[in-house]
């Protein structure tokens, strides 16, 4: 990685800030009362079942979504504060599911990174903000193919250098590892985990990949409507302690509560 000079610390610098967040959807409360803090050069992962609001406060976050109640700030204003503008990047649930037929090449799906508010009418192309973000992740030999061409992980890879263009310091992610194969998804947990300590962002990864997380991320948070555990990740509950956070009690006599249903693969715990 270009950038491994020194390794970035994390500072006492608050980047995100949620206070007090409640999200209505249609009518439906689903996220409630959630506080959290990310500071600078962490990289902390949310986990939590299916529908269990986890994209719902990304998109929050992003100021997509509005709030109920509470507030968030990231570098003190709100999201969509102008002086956030470039600041923050954003690897959405679907973005390795780009059409296949789309004529783009990864260097132009790159390129389109460093597009923002400020020179969306005289586009000018940072020759070597695009350099740096492709060879960051790994891409070099392809930069110049169609992303219809790539592989699952290939193509997440794209994404995040689209991503990494933006020269944003402060990093989203939400499942970025679906549909990417064992060996891809170790290389790219590397990736984010070196972005954190060598190339100073922040990042915020929501993942169903229990195992994966637990091996990259600095701090977890559980999330099910609110939050029910966040801490360092040595000290996440284990199956059983999960269970009882959750509120789902043994159902037969033997159970030692490690019977729940995990991926085999991942100790993914739905
Ligand atoms: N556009 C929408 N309008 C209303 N409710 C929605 C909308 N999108 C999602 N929801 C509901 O919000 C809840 C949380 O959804 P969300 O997508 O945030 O969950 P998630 O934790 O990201 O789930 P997954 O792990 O499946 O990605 C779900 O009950 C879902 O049905
Ligand atoms: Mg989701």
């Amino acid at each position: 990685m270009e950038a491994r000079t020194s390794i970035s610390e994390i500072t006492d610098q608050p980047i995100l800030e949620v206070e007090g967040l409640s999200v209505v959807r249609s009518g439906k409360l689903i996220i409630h009362d959630v506080d959290f803090t990310v500071r600078e050069g962490e990289f902390v992962g949310i986990v939590g079942p299916n529908g269990s609001g986890k994209t719902t406060l990304l998109l929050s976050i992003l100021g997509i979504l509005k709030e109920d109640s509470g507030k968030i700030r990231i570098h003190g204003c709100e999201p969509m504060c102008k002086s956030n503008d470039g600041r923050i990047s954003w690897v959405s649930q679907a973005a390795s599911n780009l059409p296949r037929d789309l004529r783009l090449t990864v260097r132009e799906l790159v390129e389109l990174g460093t597009l923002n508010r400020s020179n969306m009418f005289s586009f000018a192309r940072d020759k070597q903000q695009v350099d740096e973000a492709i060879e960051m992740v790994g891409l070099g030999d392809v930069q110049h193919t169609d992303i219809g061409r790539l592989s699952g992980g290939q193509c997440q890879r794209a994404v995040i250098a689209r991503a990494l263009a933006s020269k944003a310091d402060f990093i989203i992610l939400d499942e970025p590892l679906v549909g990417i194969d064992r060996e891809s998804r170790a290389s790219l947990l590397k990736l984010l985990d070196d972005l954190c300590h060598y190339a100073n962002k922040t990042i915020l990864m929501v993942s169903h990949d229990m195992a994966a997380i637990r091996q990259t991320a600095h701090r977890m948070i559980y999330l099910e409507e609110t939050i029910k555990f966040d801490g360092e990740t040595k000290l996440f509950p284990n199956l059983t302690q999960l269970a009882m956070l959750r509120g789902i009690s043994h159902v037969h006599d033997e159970s030692h509560g490690d019977h729940l249903h995990t991926d085999a693969e991942s100790g993914e715990v739905l």
